[in-house]
Parts: structure tokens; sequence; C-alpha cells
């Protein structure tokens, strides 16, 4: 365990606490046994001293608890070390820190409230408020930070929605990985003037930083120091909150581009009830719903319906002879929020005006679009209103040969005109990978050959494909722009619309791209490269076959960036089924608005779904709030699963999961990373073979060979259903694609690898019963 493990850091500690508890255990009854406790004692202080330091990073335990936990380990009283350790990895464990205050002091017991992990209706007694952390970077004196803590606990009213612990770090290098580390950060408060260097050792992050800051930390004055922060806090986390306290010319600054991020600017570092409530009110801002809100306040009143749906109110169930267990088997608030209606507090998503206006504007924000769409019939309709809204009859769309049918059906519907391009076969597989940059290149050049570029008008791929292969939309956009800079871009990212929310995937989300494009050519510094290709390049010949190879550069005079993206968000978010969202970043979006306006009408139902919609906004609240954390750990759960599976001695005989090294030939990885997690590489190759490589594998979808068990895909598919009650979507002749998402569990990867042995255990044994012959046909064993 070390500081440089991003995903793992936050599950990792807590194991190490368990694990510190059962040597607690065993050491205070080696002592009561009056047995030589001196392993048990070098035990409990190796573990003290492996998570002390990561400890910096999260409220709980805390400073007080760390200490008292260190001075009973120093007097070698294992059993007051017992009882506390118990204490605090309990409170981990269940969470019970964020509500229980006795689990914040070493002398008191716990009540014991039982944590929200039931479903409400079976869970007793009132939910508990949400809970976060406020990371605080301070130059201030760690003697003092006690002090501080205990200011901004007194600031705490009953009333108010949730409740907040502070973590205090006193460098930059502590603040960036106190973002990084802690899920449960919501806000962080930079007092200027701290320092840059942590005391840890943070070889792997140093060498990081050195090649991400553009400027020198050792030659960062204060003041630029703490903007520097909040930048790179933005570009790790964008949905957090950033307050810089500061006695530099706040009015200046604050104008200023480099304070563009930061939510607030405060003067003097006494406005501690200004912070608190600005930390409170930022929180709330990514709480609020207003659909779902209104829904519910809508669903509370005693509305008469003298319209269609009678399902409405219920009524009609409730009432009923023969269909009352759809009213008990749903419960009421369905039938209660059930309406036709789109007045009296609703809205409507043809033409929404209310809280469906205002639900979409947040749905931007928090994709990092410049509008959001919501749509309540899958991504099978966004896609045919994109489609339908950016094309004219006869316009030509570069579309992947593979995309999904809903992009088919709209070039029907439109009049345009597909010009398929093909995807990498991965024959050992029968599957396809994505579609390479040089043959999209080629089909523009060769439209511009023939004379036709002016009519291309989009580039149309799905990213990540459902096998996982995500595009380098960054690339794959600056090279088609140098060929046409009015191209648009239809991203269908049905899966990847979680991917905004973590730092590892967002690099490869068309949103994303779009963003960092922007930037990209406003910059002067991109003149000056723009210019020293086009000297270089000359006008861009189609016959110069060279083109294919080079990397091309877009006019920064000429480029528009108009990048449409789709996703299910029932895919990868809490949204029901059919809920879908269309992100549009197009700087010349006011051409599009009718035609778009139109696309909406002639797709949406006139009588939209009222749960989907509500779900949309609930599933939006989550991801801002939670998207971090939820993403990160389900990442790590599939680094586990392909780390255990392939690693596993029994297991990986009969099955393995397929590397980004076999999914992705070298001649697009030219980072040469082959697979993830040692011995192969760490975060930090992780991240570069994601800026760098043309093609990068999601490692939450996981291409499981079963081929090799003696199964084709279909048949394995089934024997996990019937016999194992494990779903999976998708096969291929000898494989089956296992997709983590934010649902999935630790529990849930133990039940797979428990499968996969036991099965593999079978195949041994019938193997070892068939003999000779029947091992020589299987192969492999
Ligand atoms: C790439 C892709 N695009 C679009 C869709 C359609 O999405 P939805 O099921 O939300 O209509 C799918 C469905 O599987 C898909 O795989």
């Amino acid at each position: 365990m070390d500081l440089s493990n991003f995903f793992s850091a936050d599950e990792a500690r807590i194991d190490r606490w368990r694990q510190m508890n059962a040597t607690a255990r065993a050491w205070e009854s080696a002592v009561a046994q009056g047995k030589n406790d001196d392993k048990f004692y070098a035990e409990a202080v190796r573990l003290y001293a492996e998570i002390k330091p990561l400890e910096d990073y999260w409220a709980y335990p805390g400073p007080r608890l760390m200490a008292t936990v260190g001075e009973v380990l120093e007097e070698r009283n294992a059993g007051a070390f017992a009882r506390i350790v118990q204490k605090i990895s309990n409170a981990l464990l269940t969470g019970s820190y964020r509500y229980e205050n006795a689990a914040w002091d070493p002398m008191q017991e716990e009540e014991g409230r039982v944590p929200d992990v039931l479903p409400p209706d079976i869970q007793p007694g009132e939910a508990h408020k949400p809970y976060f952390e406020v990371l605080i970077a301070t130059p201030a004196d760690p003697s003092t930070w006690e002090r501080g803590r205990n200011g901004l606990k007194r600031l705490r009213r009953p009333e108010d929605s949730f409740n907040y612990e502070v973590v205090q770090v006193g460098s930059f290098e502590d603040a960036l990985l106190g973002t990084i580390f802690n899920h449960s950060v919501q806000a962080v408060v930079i007092y200027d003037g701290f320092q840059f260097r942590s005391r840890h050792d943070l070889p792997l992050v140093r060498e990081f930083l050195q090649r991400h800051l553009s400027i020198d930390p050792a030659s960062i004055a204060p003041g630029v120091l703490a903007t520097t922060l909040a930048r790179m806090i933005k570009n790790i986390r964008p949905e957090l909150d950033v307050y810089l306290l500061t006695d530099r010319e706040v009015e200046k600054l604050a104008g200023s581009a480099e304070a563009a991020q930061i939510r607030r600017i405060f003067h003097n570092v006494e406005e501690v009830m200004e912070v608190h409530l600005s930390v409170l009110d930022g929180v709330s801002e990514r709480y609020d719903t207003p659909f779902f809100s209104n829904l519910k306040k809508y669903a509370q009143r005693p509305v008469g319906t003298f319209h269609a749906l009678p399902i409405a109110r219920g009524k009609s169930v409730f009432r009923s002879n023969w269909i009352r267990d759809m009213g008990q088997f749903y419960g009421t608030n369905l039938f209660l929020a059930e309406s036709s209606a789109t007045t009296g507090g609703l809205d409507s998503l043809l033409e929404p005006t209310g809280n469906i206006k205002k639900m979409q504007d947040l749905a931007a924000r928090a994709f990092g679009a410049k509008r959001a769409y919501l749509a309540t019939n899958g991504t099978s309709t966004s896609n045919k209103i994109v489609v339908q809204a950016i094309c004219k009859p006869g316009d030509i769309v570069i579309v992947d040969r593979n995309c999904h049918k809903s992009h088919h059906y709209g070039f029907v519907l439109t009049g345009a005109q597909p010009y398929y391009v093909e995807a990498y076969p991965l024959t050992q597989y029968s599957m396809y990978g994505a579609v390479p940059l040089r043959t999209i290149k080629k089909a523009l050049l060769n439209c511009k050959a023939g004379g036709k570029l002016d009519r291309v008008k989009v580039v149309d791929m799905t990213n990540c494909t459902f096998d996982g292969h995500m595009y380098n939309p960054k690339r794959l956009m600056e090279e088609c722009l140098a060929i046409k800079p009015d191209l648009i871009f239809l991203w269908d990212e049905a899966w990847f619309g979680f991917a905004r929310f973590n730092p590892f995937h967002r690099r490869r989300t068309a949103m994303g791209a779009a963003a960092a494009l922007t930037a990209r050519y406003r910059d002067p510094a991109y003149r000056d490269e723009y210019e020293a290709f086009a000297a270089k390049a000359g006008t861009l010949d189609p016959k110069n076959a060279k083109l294919l190879d080079m990397h091309l550069l877009p006019d920064p005079d000429k480029v528009r960036i108009r990048v449409y993206q789709t996703n299910s968000t029932h895919k990868s978010m809490s949204a029901l089924r059919q809920g879908s969202m269309i992100l549009v970043w197009d700087e010349d979006f006011q051409e599009v608005e009718g035609p778009f306006e139109e696309a909406f009408f002639t797709h949406t139902s006139t009588s939209p779904n009222q749960q989907i919609i509500a779900s949309l906004d609930v599933a939006r609240r989550q991801m801002e709030l939670e998207g971090y954390e939820l993403t990160m750990k389900m990442t790590e759960l599939s680094l586990k699963l392909r780390r255990e599976i392939n690693k596993h001695p029994l297991i990986s005989k009969y099955f393995h999961i397929a590397t980004p090294e076999e999914m992705i030939p070298a001649g697009f990885r030219s980072s040469g990373l082959k697979d993830y997690g040692p011995p192969h590489s760490n975060w930090k190759d992780a991240i570069e073979a994601f800026d760098r490589d043309e093609f990068a594998l999601d490692p939450t979808r996981l291409t499981l060979i079963c081929g090799t068990a003696g199964f084709d895909g279909t048949q394995f598919k089934n024997l996990l259903a019937d016999r194992f009650d494990i779903q999976i979507n998708k096969t291929s002749r000898n494989s089956i694609l296992v997709q983590t998402n934010i649902n999935n569990t630790r529990s849930d990867a133990a039940l797979l690898i428990k499968v996969l042995a036991d099965l593999s255990r079978e195949i041994e044994a019938g193997l070892a019963e068939g003999g000779k012959h029947e091992q020589e046909i299987f192969g492999p064993v």
C-alpha cells in the first residue's frame, strides 16, 4: 500500500483497519493468556505506521482519535488499543461516523443506529442527513488546526440540510492527494500562502506534477500557487466547489482569468460564517432536483383529474377488484406521481419553460456541455433526433458501419447518405474494434478529391464501443477539423455517460474533448504551433498519402467546435430504463436550434413518462455528488477482477480477461501499455496511455474468454444465468462481456470469482476422469 495508488486508497485503508482490528484482538488475547506478545505488538506498530500518513486525507478518524491510537500503542496497552481500533474500524465500515457523534469520541459508546443500506421501505427510522467533507488547504501551523475545525463546527445548526466535517492539509501536493483520495470531499477551501511540498514521500505524484504543471513548482509565488491548485482540482473533479481566502487584492483577482474556476473569493481569513454558508449553499445547488422535487410536491396534493391517464392518483387500481396487486407491488407514490399534466408545478418536456428547463441547465453543467436535452425513449431516439437536426437530404455522414441501428434509421428519415467506414477486426474473438483515424481521414480526403467535401457534414462514431474501445476524441476531431473545419461530430456514448465523472475516463469523452479543443485553439501558443505545421504541410492535397500519417492541425481562424453526444443515462447511471440525454457543445447551435426542435418533436412522445424524467434529474444529482466515488470504485473493482482472474492459478488455466494488449493492436497503442496494474503499469502510465494512444480499453468492460474452458459465449451466458443467477449482456463466439457499473459491489466480484473457481474445478475433475484422450482434445491444460 502506498500513497500512489489512486483507485484503491479509500478501500485499502478500510481493509488495513480491519487487519489492524484482527491483529489487536490477537494481541489482546495473547496478553490475557500471559503469552509472548512481541509478534502482535510489532505487527500493530507496522500497520499503524502504514495507516497513519493516509489518514491525513480523511476527516475520520481524524487527528484526535489517531493520537489516542498512537498513545495506547506507545504505552503497549493491548486492551485499550483493541477497543479503540475496533471502534474506528467498525465506524469506517458502516459509515456510522457520518451521523453518530459518539464515533468521534474515544470514550463514548455508539448508539448503534442502523446505517442507510437497506431499501427505504424496510429501513427503520428517518434517513440520516447527507454527509460530506470539506478539504481545507492552509498555511496555518498544524497546532492551530483543531481550533479551526471547532470554529466551523460551532456554526452548525439543526436546520442545516447537510452535515460536514473538515480535513486540513498544509501543502499543494497534499491538497491534490486529498481531492483524489477522499471521495467524500465536496468543497475545497484554499487559504492563500501554503507550501508546495508534502511531508510525505511521493515520487510518482511529483513526476506526474512535473509533467503536467506548466510552471516550476519551486518558483510559483504563493498567490499563484493557490489559483494553480484551484485549476488542478477543477481539472480532476470539476463538480467540486473551490473557495479562496486571500489577503491579496481580491477585487482585481475576482475578475481575472486565473480565478474563473473559483466559486467565491473572500478577503480576510476571518469570514468563517460566510465560508460555512457558501459551502452548504454550493452543495445544495448540486443536490437540487427541480423536477423531481416538484413531482414529489405534486404527488402530495389532492389533485382531481378530469383528463386521460386514469392510473394517475391510483384510484382505478387501489379500488379494483382485480388489479390491487399492481398497487401493492409498485406502492402508492408511483400512482400519485403519475400525471399527464404539464402545469400545476410540472413542466412540458417538449416545450420546457419551468423546472424541466432548469433541469436541462443543471444537466449541461454536470456533464460539461453547453446544452442538454432529455429523452424518455432511449438513446435510440436521441440519435435519431441529432441526426435529423444536423443533416439535410444529400448530406454525407462518415459513420462506423457497426453503429447502432438508430443511426441508420436517422439517415433513412433525413435522406442523409452514409459513407461507411470499417472498424478494425478482432478475429480471434469474433468481434470488431473501433474505426482507425487513418480510415476516417482517408474517407474525408477521398471526398475532397472527388469534390464532395462540402457535402460531408458529420463524422459519427460510437465511443466507447460495446466491448470497451475508447476513441481519442480530441485527436480524432483535431485531425478531421484540419481537413474540414466546420465538421459536426456525433459521438454515440450510449455506454459511456458515467465517464464524465472521473479524470481517467473523462479524457476520452466527447464533451471533455470539446472543452479541451476550445481552450487549445484560443491559446495564442496554438497559433504558433499551427503556423509551423501549415508551413510544413502546405495546402492539404488529398492525393498526398503522407497526410494519413501526419498529425494534422486545423486553422484556428476557421475551426468551429461542433460536438453532439448522446448517452443512455439508464445504461450507466441511476435512471429508469429509456432515460437518455443529448449533450451539445456547438458553437453554431443557432443554425441548428430550429431543426433540432422539430426533430425533438418528431421523435418525442407527447406523453413522456414523468418518472423517467424525474429519474434523469436524480441521476444527475447523484453523479454531481458521488459520481467520482462511484466511478472510481467501479474502476477499481474491475481492475481487481482483471487481476484476480488472470493471476488465479486455477481459474487462469481455463478463463482469461482480455487485456488492452489483446484488445488493441500495437499500432494503435503507441504507449506500449500492455495491461492495467503491476507489473505492467501504474496509474501514471494509464493516464499517459489514455492521453496518447489512438485507442484505449475501458477497464470496466471485461471480455472474459471462455472458449478455452470449452464454452461458446452463448452457452456460457446461459450457464451463468441458469445455474448461478449471473446476468450477462453480450457474447461472442468464445467470450462473454462482463460489464461493471456503479451498482456493483465487492460481493458481486467475489461471486463471479467463486463461480469461475467452481467451474474450473469441475472442468479439472472432468478432465481427470476423461483421461489422456480428453485432456489432449482440451488442448491448453
Ligand atoms: C452504441 C449504442 N447506441 C445506442 C443504443 C440505444 O440506446 P437505448 O437502449 O438507450 O435506446 C445502444 C443500445 O444498446 C447502443 O449500444
